[in-house]
């Protein structure tokens, strides 16, 4: 646990529009929250972290982002625990992800203090936005994203860090359909995958829209070689219960390394349920366990999903399906587990909640 104060300019809009949101029925990300955080990076440096009213924003149509892809997100959630105060979920463990990803495309990582500060002022402001436990979470979204306004192909030599919020509820509330692709590829190895930048998502919308066609909800994204290991959903990293083991797929290159990957296996290590291996998952092995009987669990970890139950997953036209999880699933225990010490339930023994003074 840790705690933070903040000294940046706030500009509070005139009227709040929280009045328009149901919170008894919130999808994912369709309302953003009063305030936004906004730095800007010139000269060379991170300056003048403010708090504005959430607001579009005059861009030149000209700014590198657009053009050449140098733009890059986070996302990250706040709760409010069962005694009222607000928690964010491992913001240092996000920034240390977004600071890679910014590595990865030239662009200027955030300073620590800028980004906790900032954080600290949006839930001074914006903290009624945060859904009861019991309604939803409030979704924190970084991007930064490059500033020059020129057609010439290089490194933007300006910046802006935003951060908006939003109130959430499940990403997707039925358990997903998966199709296992083996034509297009989301990344390469040494390629992007494992940074969190836009062009990965717009590239896959193409592939995602003809599965979606087909009838499943995402891909289940494989190597780009021989489209014969498995990597991740695009928007989620996946695991499996295959033989009383929990695996997941290692981490390469070309796979998101989740934060809520990371919480998950920490918990299912002290658990201790089923041993954990992060290995190599070859396709034909998970085909193998669907027939034998021995694929008992198949889910996805993210931010904004959670842990989601995957109910089929679609293998060179055959769709396996996969048991309904039930009270007693480990993915089931662990997401309790993992929702309990956000909200302040069970003891926060790593060190993962952020409570904000507000
Ligand atoms: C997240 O889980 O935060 C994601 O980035 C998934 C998606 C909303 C882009």
């Amino acid at each position: 646990m840790a705690t933070v104060t903040s000294s940046i300019a706030v500009e509070r809009a005139k009227e709040s529009r929280i009045s328009e949101v149901d919170f008894k029925n919130l999808e994912f990300g369709n309302h953003l929250a009063d305030h936004m955080l906004v730095v800007d990076y010139e000269d060379g440096q991170w300056q003048n972290p403010r708090v504005v009213p959430f607001a579009d924003i005059l861009v030149s149509p000209a700014i590198l982002s657009l053009h050449y892809g140098q733009s890059v997100f986070e996302g990250m959630k706040a709760f409010r625990t069962r005694s009222g105060d607000v928690n964010i979920f491992r913001p240092q463990k996000h920034l240390a992800r977004l600071n890679r990803s910014l590595d990865r495309m030239v662009m200027p990582a955030i300073p620590e203090d800028i980004f906790l500060a900032g954080l600290q002022a949006l839930m001074e402001v914006d903290h009624n936005w945060i859904p009861d436990p019991d309604d939803g979470t409030l979704y924190i979204r970084p991007l930064v994203f490059a500033t020059e306004a020129r057609l010439g192909v290089k490194v933007s030599s300006t910046y802006k860090l935003i951060i908006m919020t939003s109130p959430v509820g499940p990403y997707q509330s039925k358990p997903y359909r998966l199709k296992v692709e083996n034509h297009f590829v989301r990344t390469a190895e040494g390629g992007t995958g494992f940074a969190k930048c836009a062009g990965n998502y717009g590239g896959a919308f193409y592939p995602t829209q003809i599965a979606r066609q087909e009838g499943f909800d995402q891909i289940l994204w494989t190597d780009h070689k021989e489209h014969k290991y498995i990597d991740e959903v695009g928007m989620m990293n996946v695991m499996f219960v295959i033989g009383g083991k929990l695996i997941t797929p290692k981490l390469t290159s070309a796979i998101l390394e989740g934060v809520t990957r990371d919480s998950i296996l920490t918990l299912a290590r002290d658990m201790g349920i089923y041993p954990v291996e992060e290995r190599r998952i070859n396709i034909d092995e998970v085909k193998e366990a669907f027939t034998k009987g021995t694929l008992t669990e198949a889910f996805g970890t993210g931010t904004a999903a959670v842990v989601a139950p995957i109910a089929v997953i679609h293998i060179d036209g055959v769709d396996y399906q996969i048991p309904a999880a039930g009270p007693t699933s480990f993915q089931l225990q662990v997401k309790e587990k993992l929702n309990n010490m956000r909200l302040g339930l069970e003891p926060d023994r790593y060190g993962w909640n952020y409570i904000v003074k507000v």
